[in-house]
């Protein structure tokens, strides 16, 4: 059947969406599907179920994307798609809701305060200490993220991320290296691919290195001694479970260089797919090419 492959979109993630669609799009093609490109942002949505779409790979990334409220409409809609369902969705783009579920759990993810304009910065900083991160809660590849280094600057990188959500995150920085772990599947038979290790100039993976220079180093299988590298997909997988994903999800983690324990940062329900991006890294590691990957995903399309 006919099979719609989402991008573009109305986030701040639009271009990294095209990036991630346009390569989707070919590589179901390459294996015969019969797919289209449709773009949320210039078209109604409940034109997929007028043109009789039989299912659809969401390759959206951010707010109206990857948020619940695509899904909660493809629902009503009555049409399949790739990837996590309403719950998770709304959970996983919420970095501060996702933080209250994982500590409820028990899982491990750095200290941090909700900030309104309200909020007395001073005691933020006496709490968390310095350096601190600030986000906006609802926005993906680094997009309005400041790393903190002076009290004085708090207030200016608060703004950046106040001009993208009303609450704002600041998170404890955990010294470490940057590592992120690709699930696929749902429940008890998730799996986690091979860890990437992510190796950016200063410790900068921010949007530029993200996606438009080769200055970032990836390295996959990471390496970390088995025991390590056990827990974090350990981890991960508990992570992805604790707000019930499926599908495929990718799971963010620092390991702290002090003690080697690990933290979970965010879980991206709706992952970058572009040529510079993680997941299709991590299946290559397992004999899975990107149209594999691809295939795999779409499979796993349900109500
Ligand atoms: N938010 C971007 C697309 C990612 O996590 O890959
Ligand atoms: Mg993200």
């Amino acid at each position: 059947g006919k099979v719609g492959v989402l991008f573009g979109g109305r986030s701040a993630e639009r271009d990294v969406s095209i990036m991630s669609g346009t390569g989707v799009l070919a590589a179901l093609i390459s294996r015969g599907v019969d797919a289209h490109a449709f773009d949320p942002a210039e078209r109604n949505i409940a034109e997929l179920a007028a043109e009789k779409f039989d299912r659809v790979f969401i390759a959206l990334h951010g707010r109206f994307g990857e948020d619940g409220s695509l899904q909660g409409a493809l629902e009503q809609l009555g049409i399949p798609y790739t990837g996590s369902g309403v719950m998770a969705c709304a959970i996983g783009m919420d970095k501060i809701y996702t933080k209250m579920i994982w500590l409820m759990k028990g899982l491990p993810t750095p200290k941090y305060a909700s900030l309104d304009g309200a909020t007395d910065l001073a005691q933020v900083v006496a709490e968390l200490g310095l350096p601190l991160i600030v986000k906006p809660p609802h926005e993906g590849s680094t997009i309005g993220i400041t790393k903190v280094v002076a009290a004085e600057a708090l207030q200016a990188a608060y703004d950046v991320a106040a001009g993208f959500d009303d609450i704002v995150l600041a998170e404890e920085f955990v010294t470490g290296r940057e590592f992120t772990v690709t699930v696929l599947g749902r429940g008890k038979t998730a799996r986690a691919l091979p860890v990437v290790e992510i190796v950016a100039p200063q410790g900068n993976y921010d949007y530029q290195n993200k996606y438009f220079t080769d200055d970032v180093q990836y390295i996959c299988p990471a390496k970390l001694d088995d025991a390590t590298a056990a827990e974090m997909a350990r981890l991960a997988l508990e992570a992805y479970r604790a707000l019930d994903c499926e599908g495929w999800g990718r799971v963010d983690v620092l390991l702290r260089a002090v003690d080697n324990k690990p933290f979970l940062i965010e879980v991206n329900t709706s992952p970058g797919m572009t040529t510079h991006s993680l997941v299709p890294m991590s299946a290559r590691a397992v004999g899975m090419s990107y149209e594999d990957l691809c295939v795999e995903i779409l499979k796993t399309a349900r109500l």
